[in-house]
C-alpha cells in the first residue's frame, strides 16, 4: 500500500529529500502529494519542485488564529487526498482540531532522545546538558510538544569534539535514514499503537 503523505516544512528540508529520493529510488513505497510550508523562502519547497511534488505555502502570519491557519492546512492536504503527515521540520504547533483531522496519521522527527529536549534547539540543548549520548526520535504527534507516542528511536555518542554543527549534521544523517525506514514501516502497515487505561499509548511494530 503506497502512502499518500503530505509533508510539512518550515526550512531547510533535507529530511524531505531524503523521503522524495527514497521513493524515486523505488525503497520507500510513498506517494508525496504535497508539501507544505509556512514559509514562502523555505529551501524544502525548492527540493519538492525540482522532484516535480506539488507545493502550496500557507503563511500562518496571514491567519488571526492557530485554528483559521490549521483549516487552511486541513483544507489544502485534503485537496491532495493526502492521507498521511509527516513534520519534517515544521516549525508550528498544531491545533486539536488538525490532529483530529488526520487522528493517528501524524509523524514528527524530532532531534533528540525523547523525552529529553523537546522543543526546539534540542542539540544546543543536549550540548548544554553535557550529555554524552543523544539522537533522533521518530513519533506520532498528539497535542503535547514532542510528547507524543515514540515509534523508534537512533542514537549516538556526542564526541567532545562535537559543537552545534558538527552535531546537527550528524544527527541529520541519523535522522534521514530513520524517518525513511519508519515510513516504511507504516506503508508495510507494521505500525500499530496499543492503548491501555491509565498508561501512555505504545508503539508495537510488527516484525517483517
Ligand atoms: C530536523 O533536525 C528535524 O528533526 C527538526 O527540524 C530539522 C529539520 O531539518 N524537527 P530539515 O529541514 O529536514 O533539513
Amino acid at each position: 500500500m503506497s502512502l499518500a503523505l503530505g509533508v510539512l516544512v518550515s526550512g531547510s528540508g533535507t529530511n524531505l529529500q531524503a523521503i522524495l529520493d527514497a521513493s524515486q529510488a523505488g525503497a520507500l513505497d510513498v506517494d508525496v502529494r504535497v508539501v507544505i510550508s509556512n514559509r514562502p523562502d523555505a529551501k524544502a519547497l525548492e527540493r519538492a519542485a525540482r522532484a516535480g511534488v506539488q507545493t502550496a505555502v500557507v503563511p500562518h502570519g496571514a491567519f488571526e488564529t492557530r485554528e483559521a491557519f490549521d483549516d487552511e492546512l486541513i483544507a489544502t492536504l485534503r485537496r491532495h487526498d493526502c492521507e498521511w503527515i509527516v513534520l519534517a521540520g515544521f516549525m508550528r504547533v498544531l491545533t486539536p482540531r488538525f490532529l483530529r483531522a488526520f487522528a493517528e496519521r501524524i509523524v514528527n522527527i524530532h532531534p533528540a532522545l525523547l523525552p529529553a529536549f523537546p522543543g526546539t534547539r534540542a542539540q544546543q540543548q543536549a550540548l548544554d546538558y553535557g550529555v554524552k549520548i543523544t539522537g533522533c526520535t521518530v513519533h506520532f504527534v498528539d497535542e503535547g510538544v514532542d510528547t507524543g507516542p515514540v515509534i523508534a528511536q537512533r542514537a549516538l555518542t556526542i564526541q567532545d569534539a562535537d559543537d552545534l554543527d558538527s552535531l546537527t549534521r550528524r544527527l541529520l544523517e541519523l535522522e534521514h535514514a530513520l524517518l525513511v525506514e519508519v515510513l516504511g514501516w507504516l506503508a508495510a502497515g507494521r505500525v500499530h499503537v496499543e492503548s491501555r487505561p491509565g498508561q501512555r499509548p505504545k508503539v508495537r511494530v510488527r516484525p517483517a
